[in-house]
């Protein structure tokens, strides 16, 4: 059993980390932070009084940097500054850094403690809570690494201010999924939020929520047996998208790649579980207002269909999808033939206008 990891929304984060790091008796204290961060997120750390000292290990930043040399240096840093499996360490960044650095805290000397303090929208609704951690191998992302919970996740939403937009939609599409795969209510209010116009205040009321969806889906499944399958909405169309940008030298973001994803998978979700079609057109309308569209055309499909194929989610070679029903009613462990999702790329085309 996976222990549960205490997420808490914080309103002050000097009191939360003291409480957190009180609550994880140590001998030596970590935090990992990448160039980024380190400049415009420690400040806000070093502000406050009676910080206890902590070893500052500053790691590249950007998804080319969770390597495995990366980590090979993490871990050299925690053996020459003598870490023990009684030392603890805070992970200060976006997804990138909470994954390599829960996957260090993992492995060195069998496992010691660690905390997550997640930078981006899309590490505290996301990366950071469920225990996922690791680094991309051999060309894969994620290829290597370990269900491992940190001991606490502290959401302080202030950090939220200084992201840009496209790093706030980033994060914002798995709130939507969240919303799809939880209440109507969460769903309508979600699909309201201004994104352009952004109340803080409101977007705080809604990561708050969002986390919530996320912690009892994996409390339920913590290692992905069954119905944690639903946090992957999106993401089978949305890695092959991920796949083929990255293949044309045009990398998007990945919430973006999801959101485009949920298009493709509302639509399957329609056709063949019979997801309702006001609904499915509401949340594309939103989709496309927000994110604009990917462009893809045809000759494209057998590569997408490919990528898809070698997802490691299948199993035996079938393409494995999470479908919905309606509105927090959710269908997995569903497949689709080739010509079915031919007909969803022609759909996704034709309603995106690309
Ligand atoms: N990112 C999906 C999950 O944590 O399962």
């Amino acid at each position: 059993m996976m222990n549960r990891q205490e997420v808490i929304l914080s309103e002050d984060l000097a009191t939360c980390l003291k409480h957190a790091t009180d609550q994880c008796p140590h001998d030596k204290l970590f935090i990992l932070t990448d160039e980024h961060t380190s400049r415009l997120c420690m400040p806000r750390l070093r502000e406050i009084d009676d910080l206890p000292e902590m070893n500052e290990i500053v790691i590249g930043a950007g998804d080319i940097h969770k390597t495995l040399d990366t980590l090979a240096s993490v871990w050299k840093r925690l053996s020459d500054s003598e870490a023990t499996r009684h030392s603890l360490l805070l992970n200060l960044g976006g997804g990138m850094v909470t994954d390599l650095g829960g996957f260090a805290a993992a492995t060195f000397k069998r496992g010691f403690s660690y905390i997550n303090i997640p930078t981006t929208l899309l590490a505290m609704v996301d990366a950071s809570v469920g225990g996922k951690t690791g680094i991309n191998f051999n060309g894969l992302k994620n290829e290597i690494g370990a269900f491992a919970p940190a001991n606490a996740v502290l959401i302080d939403t202030r950090f939220l201010r200084s992201l840009d937009r496209r790093n706030l939609l980033s994060g914002y599409a798995e709130m939507l999924k969240h919303g799809l795969i939880s209440t109507e209510a969460h769903w309508a209010e979600l699909l309201r939020f201004d994104t352009e116009q952004v109340d803080y205040d409101d977007l705080r009321e809604l990561v708050g929520r969002s986390v919530q969806v996320k912690e009892e889906i994996v409390g339920q499944d913590p290692f992905e047996h069954g119905i944690r399958k639903a946090l992957n909405l999106g993401h089978t169309v949305g890695h092959a998208f991920e796949s083929l940008a990255l293949e044309g030298n045009r990398p998007m973001l990945h919430g973006y790649a999801v959101a485009w994803g949920m298009v493709c998978e509302l639509y399957l979700s329609h056709i063949k579980a019979g997801f309702p079609i006001g609904k499915m057109k509401q949340t594309i309308r939103f989709i496309k207002e927000n994110y604009g569209a990917f462009h893809i055309d045809c000759k494209q499909y057998e590569t997408l269909y490919g990528f898809m194929l070698h997802d490691k989610k299948n199993t035996a070679g079938v393409i494995n999808f999470t479908l919905l029903e309606d509105v927090g009613k959710i269908s997995i462990n569903r497949t689709a033939d080739k010509e079915t999702i031919f007909e969803t790329l022609d759909f996704y085309r034709e309603c995106m206008g690309v």
